[in-house]
């Protein structure tokens, strides 16, 4: 039987390369898209290969149209569709590259993916608590909270093309985590705002990088019903009115 075949986003490194090693062990052909870190993302293929399992690097620049049409070109099936890279934070970023990231490029893809998608496969959109509870008023860091913005925006636009996906037969999940511990987000918040991580820290463990990828590759076959999301971490925002 062919292997089926999951494209995971921004899966050189941290949550996406764990979640592509995951899906690679489970016995899927793993697509690891990159944005420019080609020898990581070869990295990640070698790794899951090493294992016993099936990978290729996919360069594709998301908010580059013409990249992504190229990469959906190459891809031809498309069983699962892993929506894990994310951006805004990066030095010399214009003030609308979030929102073309987070957003824009999310919904593209995911729709121009579709055509390739057979019915029972399944897209999970990856985002933070900080951003799924953006509307909740809970303190966020400066630079932040655009970033966080934008991905609500984009769950939210992938949220209203349920009834898209689920004409195809294709399901939709999202899966939002707290702080994730080993990760270069919360190494460099680590250095420039203690506090805040100390303060999470103080209310229990952090959720890693392996629970969290794997939470992200089980959600591809949990069945959950459309538009449910997986909580991974964050006690605090799961409890009475910040659950949502
Ligand atoms: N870190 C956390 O604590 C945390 C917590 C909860 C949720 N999350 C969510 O988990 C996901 C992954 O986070 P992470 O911390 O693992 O991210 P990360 O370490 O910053 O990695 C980002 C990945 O996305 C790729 N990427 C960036 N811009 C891209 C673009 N325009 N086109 C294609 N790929 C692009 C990068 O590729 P290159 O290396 O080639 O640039 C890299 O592989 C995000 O959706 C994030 O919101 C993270």
């Amino acid at each position: 039987m062919a292997k089926r075949v999951v494209l995971v986003t921004g899966a050189s490194r941290g949550i996406g390369a764990e979640t592509a090693r995951q899906l690679g062990r489970a016995g899927a052909h793993v697509l690891v898209n990159y944005r420019e870190k080609r020898k990581r993302a070869e990295g990640v293929v070698e790794e899951i290969r090493a294992a016993g399992g099936s990978a290729a690097a996919e360069c594709a620049d998301l908010a580059d149209p013409a990249a992504v049409e190229a990469l959906l070109a190459r891809v031809g099936r498309l069983d699962g569709l892993v929506l894990n890279a994310s951006g805004g934070m990066e030095r010399g970023a214009d003030p609308g590259y979030a929102m073309r990231l987070n957003r824009d490029a999310q919904v593209s893809l995911a729709t121009s993916a579709l055509p390739l998608m057979p019915a029972g496969s399944r897209i999970v959109f990856v985002t933070s608590h900080q951003a799924h509870f953006s509307r909740d008023g809970h303190p966020l860091p400066d630079d932040y909270a655009p970033v966080a913005a934008s991905k609500r925006a984009g769950e939210d636009a992938l949220r209203s093309l349920i009834p898209v996906f689920a004409a195809r037969g294709v399901g939709f999940t999202v899966v939002s985590g707290d702080m994730i511990d080993g990760t270069i987000i919360v190494r460099l918040l680590e250095r420039r705002d203690p506090d805040a991580v100390a303060t999470r820290r103080a209310g229990g463990p952090l959720p890693t990088v392996e629970e969290f990828g794997a939470a992200v590759a089980e959600a591809l076959d949990a069945g959950h019903p459309d538009g449910h999301t997986v909580y991974i971490g964050g006690a605090d925002y799961l409890s009475g009115s910040r659950q949502g």
